[in-house]
């Protein structure tokens, strides 16, 4: 059964008769009310389609015939796909524009640990070879690409991507093919990924690439802080995020920004940009709050953070790169950074090494400048930061204000190498590359705000 919506009113045709009227209005009654960029006019239930939610039958016919359905009503208003409460295994399957996946209190979308169940993918253009082993990649678990306007949504379901399977493979060095990512939409724009659980990723959780306007809000997630590349949440590659509102415990960066790797991604030449991380909340203790690479030879320019929180962390907005990466790292605004129990409050890496293969060019040199962190407080921290640059490629327009670290017993609180900017009013004192001014400053952060900042989600009905 497909039934029609008009955002606050249910559409009755004329055939249905006053029985079913009166339901629908007491559907609308009771609706249950959700945030989106876009509502659906047409809606159904994935039981529709033979899905079965025993945790046991496979689902993966059920989703596609549901989606490929669905997917006769983009321009009709769209369609929004209901998985309700229960346990549904599934392989991989792919998305359609204009239509939500909503998954309800209590639906828990299992991902199957058989193989077979996973199509294969080309590797990425801006990378040129898959992360685990060279050849091709397995899909993502929830595929999407040359998409527009589509939707990930729900009253906090639960996506379980049962990693374990894959992180032993990994371990073990048997993977030939490189794991699936939990969530991938490429060549797309107008998405919305948001209230929802994600647990147990085989790799990446969270990977838009080669995106635009897309919103990334109130996601929990959850893998052990010792599973292999859990990242939380990747845009590649993207123009227009806005990421807030989410809480990561993961076994690698909670958010790393990426724009392709060395000679690859130099080619391809598609930047990250514009990009808002609010009110993020990170666990990782092997890793960064926020990185910035080390993937990011089409350059990262114009990203705004403020707010964030991380504990037993590693180090929170790093900087990681290297000769031939090439590329750049620039105009990079943090403001607001509450942390407790860190390795290293600020840590940038110019050495970071991890080439795609033998064919990049050492000479690419990587352009980092204009880095800028105001308002921090740090407690029980083992370092202040470790700041590296490159011989004969510094890292320059550092500014670093108004941070207060307590905790470091180490001697050597600040080391800093090739690097240059200036800092005011931080504690304990930084490095002479640093030089603290006598004239106090705030470092800068954007006034104006990103188109992205300025959507507005409607208040749809379900
Ligand atoms: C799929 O779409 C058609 C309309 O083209 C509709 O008649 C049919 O009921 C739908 N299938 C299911 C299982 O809902
Ligand atoms: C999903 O999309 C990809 C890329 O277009 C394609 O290779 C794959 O076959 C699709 N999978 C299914 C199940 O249609
Ligand atoms: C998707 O978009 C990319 C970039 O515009 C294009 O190169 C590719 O051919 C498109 N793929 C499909 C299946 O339309
Ligand atoms: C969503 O569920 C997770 C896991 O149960 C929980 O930790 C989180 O607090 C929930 N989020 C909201 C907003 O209820
Ligand atoms: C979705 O998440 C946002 C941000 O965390 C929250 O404000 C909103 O209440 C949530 N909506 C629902 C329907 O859970
Ligand atoms: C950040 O926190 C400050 C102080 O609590 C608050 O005034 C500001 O509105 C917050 N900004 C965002 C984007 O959450
Ligand atoms: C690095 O970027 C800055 C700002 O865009 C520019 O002024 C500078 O010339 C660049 N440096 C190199 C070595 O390319
Ligand atoms: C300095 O940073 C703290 C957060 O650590 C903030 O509460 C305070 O408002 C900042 N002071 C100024 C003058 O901006
Ligand atoms: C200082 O940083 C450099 C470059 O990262 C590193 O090689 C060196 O070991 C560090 N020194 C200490 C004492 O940590």
């Amino acid at each position: 059964m497909v039934f029609e919506i008009n955002n606050d009113f249910v559409q009755v045709g004329g055939v249905i008769s006053a029985i079913l009227l009166l339901a629908s209005l007491r559907v609308k009654v009771s609706c249950d009310e959700y945030p989106a960029m876009s509502c659906r006019k047409h809606s159904a239930f994935l039981t529709d389609f033979g899905g079965v939610g025993d945790g046991k039958t496979c689902n993966t016919k059920a989703f596609e015939y549901a989606i490929r359905n669905l997917s006769q009503y983009a321009c009709d208003g769209g369609a929004l796909l209901v998985v309700p409460p229960g346990k549904w295994l599934t392989g991989s399957f792919n998305l359609t524009s204009h239509f939500t996946l909503f998954l309800q209190k209590d639906a828990v979308i299992l991902a199957s640990q058989d193989e077979s169940e996973w199509p294969h993918l080309p590797v990425l253009p801006s990378y040129g070879r898959g992360r685990d082993a060279p050849g091709g990649r397995f899909s993502s678990l929830i595929f999407g690409t040359n998409l527009t306007d589509v939707i990930i949504t729900g009253f906090n379901g639960t996506i379980d991507g049962q990693g374990s399977y894959w992180w032993d493979k990994f371990h073990k060095g048997e993977l030939k093919l490189t794991r699936p990512y939990l969530i991938e939409i490429m060549f797309s724009d107008h998405i919305q990924i948001s209230n929802l659980t994600l647990i147990n990723s085989p790799s990446w959780f969270v990977h838009p690439i080669y995106s635009s306007d897309i919103i990334i809000q109130g996601l929990t997630i959850f893998a052990p802080v010792d599973s292999p590349n859990t990242d939380g949440i990747d845009p590649d590659s993207c123009t227009n995020t806005r990421i807030e509102d989410c809480y990561i415990v993961s076994g690698d960066d909670c958010v790393a920004i990426k724009s392709g790797w060395d000679e690859y991604g130099i080619k391809f030449g598609m930047p990250s940009q514009h990009i808002i991380i609010r009110r993020l909340t990170c666990i990782s203790p092997d890793s960064a709050m926020i990185a910035l690479g080390s993937e990011m030879s089409g350059g990262i320019k114009d990203v705004r953070v403020e707010n964030i929180t991380a504990l037993n962390t590693q180090s929170a907005v790093r900087i990681k790169t290297g000769a031939g990466r090439g590329g750049y790292v620039k105009d990079i605004f943090v403001k607001g950074m509450s942390l407790n129990k860190m390795k290293y409050v600020f840590w940038m890496t110019g050495s970071y090494g991890s080439h795609p293969d033998p064919g990049f060019d050492p000479k690419a040199l990587p352009n980092i400048t204009a880095i800028n962190y105001r308002d921090v407080r740090a407690d029980h921290c083992k370092y202040s930061a470790r700041l590296e640059g490159i011989p004969n490629d510094p890292f320059t327009g550092i500014c670093i204000s108004n941070v207060t670290i307590t905790g470091g017993k180490k001697k050597l609180q600040w080391n800093c190498t090739h690097v240059g900017g200036v800092t005011s009013k931080v504690l304990p004192k930084p490095c002479k590359l640093l030089p603290e001014k006598k004239k106090t400053f705030d470092c800068p952060f954007p006034e104006d705000k990103l188109p992205i900042e300025n959507v507005q989600l409607k208040t749809c009905c379900f």
